[in-house]
């Protein structure tokens, strides 16, 4: 199985990578490293640095799967860079898409997507595929224009997808050196390494339901060996339970035993107050669950962290 992978010198793309060498694919990479990192993959995969909005239909050409993991993944930069967000994301997913329909319309597309579509979930409930599009920033509604893309060329072109949308994902290869919002995990377990204050925007009472980059990944390598099942279909893959921003900062200042504390900053523009999401569906198609906890996970990225610093 030949595996083209974008976004994989990135922290989900690399343990997808990581995955599908140990299911033996000859897996290839094309990543800009504008947040990736060389040294994230194993020597042994090729790496082609470009961008996928400069990629030809030539270059997508003799792979079974295609993994789009690339993105400009931070909801608050699109919030103040929209057009950039536009460029990197709509764009380039539908070039990449255009690439395929022109260069290798047969292969199974994995497109990235995430929970973040369905922007905030009222207390007591519990978000599932059917819940409808929400968003509440430009990258959550470019994550949805690519979605409808996979619909389209589906119905028009007979390609073939699988969209997967992960959940506040952390653990290892996290990028801590970048104090952007989707990657506030790893920031935050290095600030708390140093005791330094942990930023909070808002109340830090915003629920979000997070899930080991693990988990995350595997779910990649199931939708490609039950494909039969799972094309045309979407899939959340978080884990059912919801945690404040503030239980858990908690949580890190206690398993790394700083000495940090806690600063309340204004709220920002587009944040949504609650997200929590049933994996009811992964499970009965994919046989996907979560398997690491919180804790577990936590403890692993910060030994991670601790090794990097
Ligand atoms: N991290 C999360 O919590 C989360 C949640 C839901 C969805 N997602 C999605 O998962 C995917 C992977 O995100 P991640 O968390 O690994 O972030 P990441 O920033 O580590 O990975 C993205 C990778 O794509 C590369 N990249 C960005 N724009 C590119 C372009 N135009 N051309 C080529 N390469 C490009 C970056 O260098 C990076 O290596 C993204 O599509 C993201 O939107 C992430």
């Amino acid at each position: 199985m030949r595996v083209l992978v974008t976004g994989g010198a990135g922290f989900i793309g690399s343990h997808v990578v990581e995955k599908l060498l140990e299911k033996e694919a000859e897996v290839e990479v094309i990543d800009d490293l504008s947040a990736g990192r060389k040294n994230n993959l194993p020597s042994n995969v090729k790496l082609n640095v470009k961008a996928v909005h400069d990629l030809s239909p030539q270059e997508v050409k003799g792979y079974d799967v295609i993994v789009h993991c690339a993105a400009q993944v931070s909801t608050f930069y699109s919030v103040d860079y929209p057009e950039e967000d536009f460029k990197r994301n709509a764009l380039s997913t539908f070039h990449l898409f255009e690439c395929c329909r022109k260069g290798n319309d047969n292969a199974l597309i994995i497109y990235t997507s995430s929970r973040s579509v369905h922007g905030h979930i009222p207390e007591g409930k519990i978000a599932d595929e059917s819940f409808p599009f929400n968003p509440s920033t430009f990258y959550n509604t470019h994550k949805i224009y690519g979605e409808l893309l996979c619909k389209i060329y589906s119905e028009l072109y007979g390609m073939r997808f699988v969209i997967l949308r992960p959940s506040n994902v952390y653990g290892p290869r996290q990028p801590y050196w970048m104090s952007g919002w989707y990657n506030f995990i790893a920031y935050w377990i290095k600030l708390a390494l140093e005791n330094k204050p942990i930023p909070i925007y808002g109340t830090g009472e915003q629920i979000r339901d997070y899930t080991y980059v693990e988990d995350t990944a595997r779910a990649y390598i199931l939708a490609i060996e039950k494909k039969e099942k799972a094309i045309g279909n979407a899939f959340l893959l978080p884990t059912g339970r919801g945690v404040t921003l503030n239980q858990l900062a908690d949580l890190i200042i206690k398993l790394t035993g700083s000495k940090s504390i806690k600063q309340y900053l204004p709220p920002r523009k587009g944040d949504i107050m609650r997200f929590v999401g049933s994996y009811k569906k992964a499970k009965e198609i994919l046989n996907w669950e979560p398997k690491v906890s919180l804790e577990e996970g936590l403890k692993r990225e910060i030994d991670w962290i601790k090794k990097e610093l």
